[in-house]
């Protein structure tokens, strides 16, 4: 598990600039002038800040990035990042700031003189997202997460920000690692395992194992694990902050390896679809965050852990299988698998907790890619008041999404000769049509999004705010809905 660097607020005492180990951070509007404590740093170096920041290369950084000043004389600092921020910059501004802190604390003790800045939550929360590095199986890897301290002039008015940026960051973090793991470390068990420890926090968390989801006739999820020597398990996380009011499900694809199953994927790449589950990772983030910020709020996160392998007990293309809504499903494609298991918890979310609205989270398909690349998520809904409201805190958070159609004309395609319905349409808007695949498991009463996140999930190369690898995509913008639209 990857811990969160530690971070703490303390009044501002200029005489520990001149001592202080490790780096150090300050902050430099546009316009060039420093405050107290970035005078400090710039006496104690006989001019260096000024100089720097006079320099071409200052001028040219955008809001929220930074320059090194390597081992400064007059210090004992090895280095003092200057980082180009206004008072009040934009989020994105600062979370950039955050990340330039984060990626710069890797192991080591961080100074940032944050003067009387007070709304630091942006920029705490860029440090903690940016500062995260997934080193369980490297050996020898043990820098540890680093110590952040922000000298501030006001400690007590940054602490609520604090604690609300570590809640949340948990959560991401949380999604991350459950992303990044492999596949034989992380089986469907494991999963499991790793979820029923949030009942420390607070959370009800119930596993369903094969037998009971045989019962509840969720046959569509078993047929894709049946080819895995890992059982298919249903993990249920309730958090009941909210009052007497129905939850919103969060409901996640947790395909925690996909090869394609008989229809096997190509063997270059493979590799990725150890992200898989990130639908269900996203989840299980949001409820850790909102579990740790004691939210008040009623959310259910249901979460189908599966493999898809292909075995002498596999399904095959050609089967026909029974969902646990009755409808009867031809399985054209045992690629095609995520809306197979999809399908049978979206509806049991339904069946068992009629929630004032459902979201679901998938990677479920290469087209959302071709179409949207890694830039943003696929978003598809019935509900524009919903829709809408998960847009706008998507982009306040800064994670990409975009609204994707839906349409019986897509629902077409899915038309089969001898089932209900069949799992693949034909490769035309191959997201719209899974979409619409899992449209037919939703009530016309349901508020319901569909979220396509195969291209945001993990990424080849970092972001601002994420190294390579998982990102956590979705657990800052649904954690902000739901404290936006679903707190009592
Ligand atoms: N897990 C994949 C989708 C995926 C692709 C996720 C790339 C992340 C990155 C999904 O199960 C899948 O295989 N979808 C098929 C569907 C097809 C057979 C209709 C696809 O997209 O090729
Ligand atoms: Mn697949
Ligand atoms: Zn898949």
């Amino acid at each position: 598990m990857t811990e969160l660097p530690s971070m703490a607020v303390s009044d501002t005492d200029l005489d520990r600039i001149a001592d202080a180990q490790g780096r150090m951070v300050v902050f430099v509007p546009e316009n060039g002038k420093l405050d107290q404590s970035a005078r400090r740093v710039n006496r104690l170096t006989r001019g260096a800040l000024e100089r720097c920041v006079e320099s071409a290369r200052f001028s040219k950084l955008k809001e929220g990035e930074a320059l090194e000043l390597a081992f400064p004389t007059g210090m004992l600092a090895s280095a003092v990042h200057v980082i180009r921020l206004d008072r009040r910059a934009n989020p994105e501004a600062e979370r950039r700031a955050g990340a330039a802190i984060g990626g710069a604390a890797k192991g080591s003790q961080v100074l940032i003189l944050a003067g009387g800045r007070q709304k630091l939550g942006h920029i705490f929360m860029g440090c903690l997202l940016r500062a995260y590095a997934f080193t369980d199986h490297k050996t020898g890897d043990d820098e540890g997460a680093g110590e952040l301290t922000f000298m501030v002039s006001k400690p007590e008015s940054c602490d609520a920000d604090l604690r609300h940026a570590q809640a949340v960051a948990d959560g991401v973090y949380f999604a991350r690692d459950l992303v990044n793991e492999p596949a034989n470390v992380l089986t469907t068990t494991e999963f499991a395992t790793r979820l029923e420890a949030l009942r420390a926090i607070g959370l009800r968390v119930e596993v369903l194992e094969e037998d009971r989801l045989r019962e509840l006739g969720m046959e569509t999820l078993l047929a894709v694990g049946q080819g895995s020597e890992s059982p298919s398990k249903v993990v249920i996380m309730e958090w009941t902050g909210g009052g007497k009011e129905a939850p919103l499900a969060l409901v996640g694809k947790g395909v925690v390896f996909d090869t394609g199953g008989i229809s096997i994927k190509p063997a270059g790449g493979m590799e990725d679809m150890t992200m898989d589950m990130g639908g269900a990772g996203t989840v299980a983030g949001v409820m850790k965050a909102l579990a740790l910020r004691n939210a008040a709020a009623n959310v259910v996160g249901i979460v189908g852990l599966v493999e898809n392998m292909p075995d002498g007990r596999a399904q095959r293309p050609g089967d026909v299988v029974r969902s646990m809504k009755g409808d009867t499903v031809e399985v054209i494609n045992t690629d095609a698998e995520g809306r197979l298991v999809l399908c049978d918890i979206m509806w049991y979310a339904q069946a068992r907790f009629e929630p004032r609205g459902m979201i679901d989270l998938a990677t479920l398909t290469g087209a959302i890619v071709v179409a949207l690349g890694h830039e943003n998520a696929g978003v598809f809904s019935n509900d524009e008041a919903l829709a809408n409201a998960f847009l706008e805190a998507s982009s306040d958070e800064g994670e990409g999404a975009w609204r994707m159609p839906l349409g019986d004309g897509y629902a077409r395609g899915l038309k089969s000769r001898v089932a209900d319905v069949k799992n693949v349409g034909g490769r035309p808007g191959g997201a719209v049509t899974a979409a619409e695949f899992l449209h037919r498991f939703v009530k016309d009463e349901t508020p319901w999004i569909h979220i396509d996140i195969a291209g945001v999930a993990s990424l080849a190369s970092a972001s601002t705010l994420a190294p390579k690898g998982a990102t956590g995509w979705g657990v800052r913008a649904i954690d902000r809905l739901v404290s936006e639209r679903f707190e009592v």
